[in-house]
């Protein structure tokens, strides 16, 4: 959605505003999917999963490659059974205590990532801080070298290479298959010395734990990596230049969260929500279904759109509005239901961490004339390069 992007929302945010008075549940002519807009609808089908599948895949014929066997370890593509049982277990390494025993690694990995710019009067926000600081923790983490952060660029490109309308249907899917086939690669070598060779990480740590009494197997460990990787590094990088982004063309509200750092959550909470890094989730329907009075059939990709659902005036006062005093600011920007994002508070606690060093480093940060550069796929919108002028005391 570039538009969103390029020209800071308005011209989409307007667009989404007729249709969600007007087609608030649509199929796309293109795709065949269909779009749901307004707030009530998405975080209903977000919570009900037994009419909105996250199994895709069975949406796929059989010779497409996909299926259980396939779906191993895929946690954002599951039902309940399956779902509950790994997330539980994948859901201890992110539970609030785990998550703040982070908080000294963060603080450091921001530390050291501000201090490599330390004689520059110009950063690159993205390339600088936003990209490697989510790498770097979810790496650690994992168990994996944070040295290979140019790998793990490299193939996040390449999985976020696919612009809208670029390819459909079975090559769509195997492309995005075969971008991210050397990243499994990668992994499966880690996770094979971590077996061997425990430490003090996940990976080591899924290598001996139990799911209703059997080891996971190594596609599903494998897989989980993958995603813990992707699903936490770019959504988390984009989350961070768009709240910067937000206070930076509201110099206001960054002059609130500059003199009280109280202000710093709900800051990021309110750039979650005005920007959300993940825009749609995609849902597959099991049964014929009515959503603001359309009926969709069985068997139909539905997209859940979470930009739309945050910017809908029927939940939000004056929703376009950025404005870190919003309350409550119940947003969809993670999600809904049981695939509510797993990472959300390490992301959260990230976001807040880099928000207050480079308040802390710098005593102005200012747009510069470069032009800003936006990832350019369908789902996930951020920047991928943000000049930022800066000095210091
Ligand atoms: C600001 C940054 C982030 C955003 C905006 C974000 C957004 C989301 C969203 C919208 C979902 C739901 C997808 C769906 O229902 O189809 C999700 C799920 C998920 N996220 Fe995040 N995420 C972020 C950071 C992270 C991080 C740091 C991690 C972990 C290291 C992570 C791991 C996951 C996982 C494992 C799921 C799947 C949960 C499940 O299926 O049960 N995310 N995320």
């Amino acid at each position: 959605m570039p538009s969103y992007a390029l020209d800071g929302g308005t011209s989409l945010l307007a667009r989404l505003r007729t249709l969600r008075d007007r087609h608030p549940v649509h199929q796309d002519p293109a795709t065949g999917a269909w779009s749901v807009l307004r707030y009530e609808d998405v975080a209903a089908a977000g919570s009900d999963w037994s009419t909105f599948s996250a199994e895709l895949w069975r949406a796929y014929p059989e010779e497409w490659g996909k299926g259980d066997a396939w779906s191993q370890g895929r946690l954002t593509e599951m039902d309940p059974p399956r779902h509950r049982l790994l997330r539980t277990l994948i859901g201890k390494a992110f539970t609030a205590r785990t998550v703040a025993a982070l908080a000294p690694g963060i603080e450091r990995t921001v530390t050291g990532l501000l201090d490599a710019v330390a004689d520059r009067d110009e950063i690159d926000l993205a390339r600088d801080l936003a990209d490697p600081l989510p790498v770097t923790v979810i790496a650690d983490l994992i168990g994996l070298p944070s040295q290979d952060h140019a790998l793990f660029r490299g193939w996040a490109d390449g999985l976020l290479s696919f612009e809208a309308g670029d390819l459909q249907g079975e090559d769509l899917v195997k492309a995005i298959d075969a971008a991210g086939a050397e990243l499994i690669a990668y992994l499966r070598e880690h996770y094979r010395r971590r077996r061997a060779h425990p430490r003090d990480d996940l990976f080591s740590r899924l290598a001996t734990a139990e799911v209703e009494g059997r080891t996971l197997t190594e596609d599903e460990v494998v897989n989980l990596g993958k995603l813990l990787l992707v699903g936490g590094h770019v959504t988390t990088a984009c989350s961070l230049g768009s709240l910067v982004q937000s206070l930076l063309e509201h110099p206001t509200a960054l002059a609130e969260v500059r003199a009280d750092p109280a202000l710093v959550p709900a800051a990021v909470e309110e750039a979650a929500r005005h920007r959300p890094a993940v825009l749609t989730s995609l849902r597959l329907t099991t049964r014929e279904t009515t959503l603001s009075g359309v009926t969709i059939p069985a068997r139909q990709f539905v997209s859940l759109s979470l930009l739309s659902a945050n910017h809908d005036e029927r939940r939000f006062t004056d929703p376009d509005r950025f404005d870190i005093h919003r309350t409550p600011n119940q947003h969809l920007g993670f999600g809904q239901g049981i695939h509510y994002c797993l990472g959300a508070p390490l992301a959260r606690l990230e976001i807040a961490t880099a928000l207050t060093g480079l308040l802390r480093r710098f005593t102005s940060m200012e747009r510069t004339d470069a032009p800003l550069r936006y990832y350019r796929n369908p789902s996930i919108a951020g920047l991928k390069e943000f000049p930022v002028a800066v000095r210091r005391a």
